[in-house]
């Protein structure tokens, strides 16, 4: 798992620019990068070595790539994109270079150098990552993964705002269709579409502050809970792979460090009078875990209703999802053995299945 990548995706204005870079700035010793600016990099060099980026000739791009050099590098604007020693700043930004930038990152060969470098950038850095396949492609083991959007009219309104003025209906309709028409090419292309990773907390900002949205992430952030599980021999059957009952008990690890991580050991809620036993436990099976494997396993509060609650949890290897399910819990005052409402830390941690 890479523990240290923060990906967040999503779609064209969708405030993931400036909700990564202040949420680097909250994580101490992050690093932000805009992978959106790596690709219109591409874009402005090929048209500086006049090539039309709006109808990229493949070959002709991966050849330039050979020759060209990105990082990021401070100044006093912030972090900013240096191609072959040179700052394009906002040259990056016109309407010509987005729709190439749009074009050029249809392309495979752009693609992969590009990813390598993404993927380089993490090495011996905390980072918080942001773009549209930095979830599925990038680092699809990353342990903090989100999917920022909003509105159509929302994202057109902010782009707007963003350019100074203030902008008439009309206009927000306008942009707001060739935001659509932007989220529809991004998302529909062949190579590492724009879509949400199954493991990425959806969050739709429409109507949110940036600051609240940028509060909303740490907090995510700060709750996630992952215990690392190494397969040992004694776990699995005479297949090779994990026996399939033995989830069940890497589901109550993971609960145990839950309420751990909560502050609640499970030994203090016994203390407390409170038991928690399982009255429904669901499991489903996508792939094996065999000896060895690292695997990931994570989950949340999902429901607190009446007297129950229900924990989802996840096994991941490598970022791929092997087995999902559930437990459901009900509350049993110790004394009387009779039902009890949740604990109220539970009802505060819920996080919506999606
Ligand atoms: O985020 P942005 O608008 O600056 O991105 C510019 C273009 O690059 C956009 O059309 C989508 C594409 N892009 C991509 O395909 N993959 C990424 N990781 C980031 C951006």
């Amino acid at each position: 798992m890479a523990v240290n990548v923060v990906a967040i995706d999503g779609p064209a204005a969708s405030g993931k620019s400036s909700a990564a870079r202040l949420l680097a700035e909250a994580l101490p010793g992050s690093v932000y990068v805009n992978t959106g600016s790596m690709y219109r990099a591409v874009a402005w060099k090929a048209r500086r070595l006049g090539l039309d980026p709006k109808n990229p000739d493949p070959e002709k791009l991966a050849s330039l790539l050979e020759s060209t050099s990105m990082r990021f590098v401070p100044t006093p604007e912030g972090r900013e994109l240096e191609v072959d020693g040179l700052l394009p700043g906002d040259e990056l930004r016109t309407e010509e270079i987005s729709a190439g930038a749009s074009a050029v990152a249809t392309i495979p060969a752009v693609r992969e150098k590009l990813v390598q470098w993404q993927r380089e950038m993490a090495e011996g850095n905390r980072i918080v990552m942001e773009g549209r396949d930095i979830g599925t492609v990038v680092f699809p083991d990353a342990k903090y993964k989100f999917f920022l959007t909003a509105s159509p009219e929302e994202r057109a309104r902010r782009r707007l705002i963003q350019d100074g003025g203030n902008p008439s209906e009309e206009e927000i309709a306008r942009v707001a269709a060739e935001i659509a028409a932007r989220d529809k090419a991004d998302s529909s292309r062949a190579v590492a579409p724009l879509r949400r990773a199954e493991d990425a907390v959806l969050i739709d900002n429409t109507g949110m502050t940036l600051a609240e949205t940028v509060e909303l992430l740490c907090e995510k952030i700060r709750r996630k809970v992952v215990l690392p599980y190494r397969v040992p021999y004694a776990d699995t059957d005479q297949m090779g792979v994990v026996y399939y009952a033995n989830y069940f008990e890497y589901f109550e690890r993971f609960r145990n460090e839950l309420l751990r991580a909560c502050g609640y050991p499970y030994r203090v809620l016994e203390q407390e009078g409170i038991a928690m036993p399982v009255i429904e436990a669901v499991c489903r099976y996508k792939a094996s875990a065999r000896y060895d494997d690292e695997l990931d396993i994570t989950g949340f509060f999902a429901e607190a209703s009446g007297v129950k609650v229900k924990i989802v949890c996840r096994i991941y290897r490598a970022g791929q999802l092997l087995v999902e399910g559930h437990t459901v819990h009900a509350c049993v005052d110790m004394k009387t053995g009779r039902p009890t409402r949740p604990p109220r830390f539970v009802r505060d941690l819920l996080e919506p299945e999606n």
